[in-house]
């Protein structure tokens, strides 16, 4: 009886410092104002909500094809529908290339010349390009020109689940941003095919020895490469598949010097909460480092990256001022998806190049999705399945809807901006 009375106490007592500590442990651990923070999380959290307001009250007109998209698409047609070609006239035309708006040609057939002529110039030397976290190979064309390759590493029909940055990067996904860029007439892109090597008969014999030292076996004896860079490992391995053929996107290398910067709405890939997802005024903020012009090229390159889901741009290259749309692969991963964030540059800052806003109208009613489809047919491509396809779609009129709601809150002066020269 008092054996246990005894024991009743201890538990009781133990209890009590216990719950004490961990008391204490929250105490010493709660963020100082716990109130502020969750209004401003919550503020967040109505902009979406009435972004999505928008979006299931979005205006016919959003819906419905425009015949003013009629010349722009048969435009786009002609410059990707040519394949024929000497191929030291198209690479001359490339290196000669002098252009403020596209950074490499964008017209009379070049762009599908240029395609044509990547998957088709012979391979005079591979090797590892370590640059980076996922594994590429750098090929050097006969004609010299420097080709980055992605290999696959999914089937299309594969769905990525988890955060914005889960997984390898998508090949398809690169080659589906040159169609996107063209279509949304951002072309500070680089041209991207889809591309397929026979690794015994077009790799091994002009790999390099620091490539041929990332190759292994595998159990049926295919020659595999698990290459060098930040996250490769010798168990991750890309195999050819049985006829011998490695498949991947191949991305014209540009050979110009960049700056490199940290994005502003970068993730913290942990639960840390970036300054842009806590700071309702983080765009306000930013404006006095950031100029008009860089910020509204962000805001662009927000777009493009949402409707593709490529949510994990946490640095970006500026080349003449200017951001390169470089490192597409994020993109296409899960089309039942669309995380709302990758658009926070367009709903925090709620400005838009007047220029991007006309090109984005032109896209309505299924015709942006119909290009890219029509032009990556000429290299006999399949880049995404219908859903992505359909996701593509929803999240255009999405950034409609973003756009309706920064007009409902600050009016149309406010939101559309004049595109600044340089
Ligand atoms: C592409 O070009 C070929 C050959 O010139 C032509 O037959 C075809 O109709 C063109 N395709 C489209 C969609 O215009
Ligand atoms: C390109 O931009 C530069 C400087 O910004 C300007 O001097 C030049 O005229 C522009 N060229 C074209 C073709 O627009
Ligand atoms: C991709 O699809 C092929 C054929 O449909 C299948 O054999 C293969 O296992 C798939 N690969 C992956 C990684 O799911
Ligand atoms: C490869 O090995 C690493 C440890 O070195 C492990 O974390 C990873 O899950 C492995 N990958 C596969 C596909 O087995």
């Amino acid at each position: 009886m008092s054996m246990n009375y005894m024991f009743g106490i201890s538990v009781f007592l133990l209890c009590l410092v216990l719950l004490n500590i961990y008391f204490f442990y929250n105490l010493s651990t709660t963020k100082p104002t716990p109130l502020i923070q969750s209004r401003k999380a919550e503020a967040m959290q109505n902009v979406h909500k009435e972004i999505n307001d928008h979006f299931a009250h979005l205006k016919k007109q959003y819906k419905i094809k425009t015949s003013k998209f009629i010349p722009v698409q048969q435009a786009l047609i002609a410059s990707l529908n040519s394949t024929i070609t000497e191929l030291e006239n198209i690479w001359n035309t490339v290196d000669n290339w002098v252009d403020n708006e596209s950074l490499f040609p964008d017209k009379n057939g070049d762009p599908g010349r240029i395609l044509h002529a990547i998957k088709s110039s012979p391979i005079a030397l591979v090797d590892n390009a370590p640059k980076g976290t996922q594994l590429k190979l750098l090929l050097i064309l006969e004609s010299k020109q420097k080709v980055l390759f992605k290999p696959k590493r999914y089937n299309l029909t594969e769905v990525i689940k988890g955060p914005v940055y889960a997984g390898f990067d998508r090949y398809n996904s690169e080659v589906f941003a040159y169609y996107l860029g063209m279509v949304l007439n951002m072309r500070w892109i680089a041209p991207a095919v889809t591309m397929r090597i026979n690794v015994e008969n077009d790799i091994l014999p002009v790999a390099t020895l620091g490539l041929k030292n990332t190759m292994v076996k595998n159990e049926v004896g295919a020659t595999c490469i698990y290459g060098k860079c930040y996250y490769c490992k010798i168990n991750e391995t890309v195999c050819p598949d049985n006829t011998g053929v490695l498949e991947g996107a191949a991305i014209l290398y540009l050979e110009k010097q960049f700056k490199v910067h940290k994005s502003p709405w970068r993730r913290s890939y942990s639960r840390k909460k970036m300054d842009w997802e806590k700071d309702t005024d983080f765009c306000k903020k930013l404006s006095h480092t950031l100029s008009l012009q860089r910020i509204l090229n962000l805001i662009d390159v927000a777009i493009f990256d949402f409707l593709i889901q490529n949510g994990d741009r946490h640095h970006y290259e500026v080349y003449k001022n200017r951001i390169v749309i470089l490192d597409n692969g994020k993109g296409l991963g899960n089309p039942m998806v669309d995380i709302l964030d990758v658009l926070a540059p367009l709903y925090q800052c709620c400005i838009i190049n007047l220029q991007t806003w006309q090109n984005l109208q032109l896209l309505s009613g299924g015709s942006l999705t119909e290009t890219i489809k029509i032009l990556s047919s000429f290299q006999g491509e399949k880049l995404a399945t219908e859903e992505h396809f359909e996701a593509i779609e929803r999240r255009l009129l999405k950034v409609y809807a973003t756009v309706q709601y920064c007009i409902e809150k600050y009016g149309t002066e406010k939101v559309f901006k004049h595109n600044i020269e340089v």
